[in-house]
């Protein structure tokens, strides 16, 4: 989110000098190569006009804190995996270290701007360190989310929906929440700039994300409904979202939300409500999390029980790994769920995605819960390896090649064209395909000859007998 987000800042205010610090060096290396470390629609050519200009990349973390007058800190927030609070509350490590680190360079007074998604209060404990250490120098900070959409990440930043800021009540809050204003004032209108205080500013980031989440898995749910029902879950959504006060947008039914942050950030809100005192908010909010898993493996079950009860050494393609479509991002992707279910039922998995490197696959479906947002050789792999029952190939066809059954799990749309009687005619007979972004057309893949399951959808004779249990 840092790249990206400084990027678009660098462009849009050229008399600036924004440098990028990362304690990576393979990261910082990539943003300043032709093979950026993230891929995001338009961000090379934003890196290619402003690096070496008013953009820098480096690794020199502390010299160009010390030069700096605002300081954005933009370090991972993992969910904690071990102690109290394991399994849900943020681990602000990074943060911390983060903020020692601000407090023993800094010669001058900054602006220290929250742009990690951090739980609600974490400016007064930052507070803390930096004035602890400040050796008299003023620091102000401030809170900005970033809300910015992986896969639109730069579209999302040249017009964001809004900007927020929140800042303390205090003559010299309000001239650092001012400074920044100015900065997003040089793209983005004045009345879209929202000023608060700093509690609510961190708690509206989790409130955004823990909603957007929520209208997943309600949508999720329904389309459980759906199949049991003969409902269509594309026309119920669309019919819900036509009303004006619920509106058409996220309303898309799915094999499950994935991505570095809704999972993390809900259950990190669901920690803070606990601390609070409050465990019917915080079991509200659990619910969103618990149909996103019941979403996954109601998907990886209806394989399983479609194909006779068993998959054990039949061959299923995977079309799609990154958690959404225009990115390579496969942080908590569903397609790690769903893979290692058929894995355990004995699936062979041929894995295609246009993004996601086979590597990174591999990591993906070897790492225990939550250790992707920590550094490499901070990651547990598991022990028993899972390359005979895994393959991964470079496109769909050599994916599909002798399958019993294909499932999409990402809405790539490359998957839309892809030519489906030579699929069907290289596949393994009964040919199934199990869509779980609703992309393909199930009406002319029946007409080929393929038995379909689409999420949320109508059922073909074939599933209408087979439990749709999770
Ligand atoms: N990815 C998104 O779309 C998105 C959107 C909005 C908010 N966020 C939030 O932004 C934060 C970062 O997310 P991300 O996806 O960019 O994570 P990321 O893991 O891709 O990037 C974090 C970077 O911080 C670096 N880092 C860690 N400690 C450091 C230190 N002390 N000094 C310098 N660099 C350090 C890491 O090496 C890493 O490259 C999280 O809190 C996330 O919730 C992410």
């Amino acid at each position: 989110m840092g790249g990206p987000t400084m990027a678009v800042m660098a462009l849009k205010c050229p008399e600036i000098e924004v440098v990028v610090v990362d304690i990576s060096e393979p990261r910082i290396n990539a943003w300043n190569s032709d093979r950026l470390p993230i891929y995001e629609p338009g961000l090379e050519d934003v890196v290619k006009q402003c690096r070496g200009k008013n953009l820098f990349f480096s690794t020199d973390v502390e010299k160009h804190v010390f030069e700096s007058d605002i300081v954005f800190v933009s370090v991972n927030t993992p969910t904690k995996t071990q102690g109290l609070g394991a399994g849900k509350a943020a681990d602000l490590t990074y943060w911390e270290s983060a903020a020692r680190m601000i407090a023993d360079v800094s010669k001058s007074s900054k602006i220290v701007v929250e742009k990690s998604t951090v739980p609600v209060r974490t400016a007064e404990a930052i507070e803390k360190i930096l004035t602890h250490n400040s050796k008299g120098i003023e620091f102000q900070i401030l809170s900005n989310p970033e809300f910015l959409a992986e896969g639109t990440a730069i579209k999302d930043l040249y017009n964001p929906d809004r900007v927020l800021i929140g800042g303390r009540d205090t003559a010299a809050g309000q001239k650092a929440i001012k400074a920044l204003r100015d900065v997003y004032a040089h793209w983005v209108p004045v009345e879209q700039i929202i000023c608060t205080n700093l509690w609510s500013a961190e708690l509206s980031k989790l409130a955004a994300n823990a909603f957007l989440a929520q209208r997943i898995s309600s949508v999720n749910a329904m389309s459980a409904l759906c199949e049991a029902t003969g409902a269509d879950v594309t026309q119920v959504a669309h019919a819900v979202g036509t009303d004006t006060r619920i509106g058409p947008k996220f309303l898309n039914a799915s094999v499950g939300f994935g991505g570095s942050c809704f999972q993390k950030d809900i259950l990190n809100l669901i920690y803070i409500c606990e601390c609070n005192g409050l465990p019917e908010a915080a079991n509200y909010w659990k619910q969103v999390v618990k149909v996103n898993d019941y979403q996954k493996i109601r998907f990886a079950n209806r394989v399983v029980s479609s194909m006779f009860n068993t998959v054990s050494g039949k061959k299923i393609a995977i079309l799609g790994f990154a958690f959404k479509k225009d990115t390579g991002d496969t942080r908590e992707t569903p397609a790690i769920d769903v893979c290692n279910r058929l894995v355990a039922d004995k699936a062979k998995l041929s894995i295609y995605d246009p993004q996601v490197l086979e590597e990174q696959i591999r990591r993906d479906l070897s790492m225990a819960r939550f250790d992707w947002d920590h550094p490499v050789p901070l990651q547990q792999i598991k022990a028993e390896g899972i390359s005979e029952q895994v393959n991964v190939v470079s496109d769909a066809y050599e994916a599909t090649k002798d399958a019993h059954g294909l499932c999409v799990l990402t809405e790539w749309d490359e998957f839309k064209s892809l030519d489906f009687k030579k699929i069907f005619d290289n596949m393994q007979k009964p040919a199934f395909v199990f869509d779980g972004r609703n992309v393909v057309d199930a009406v002319k893949l029946r007409e080929i000859g393929f038995i379909v399951y689409s999420i949320g959808k109508p059922l073909d004779s074939w599933l209408k007998d087979m439990p749709a249990v999770a």
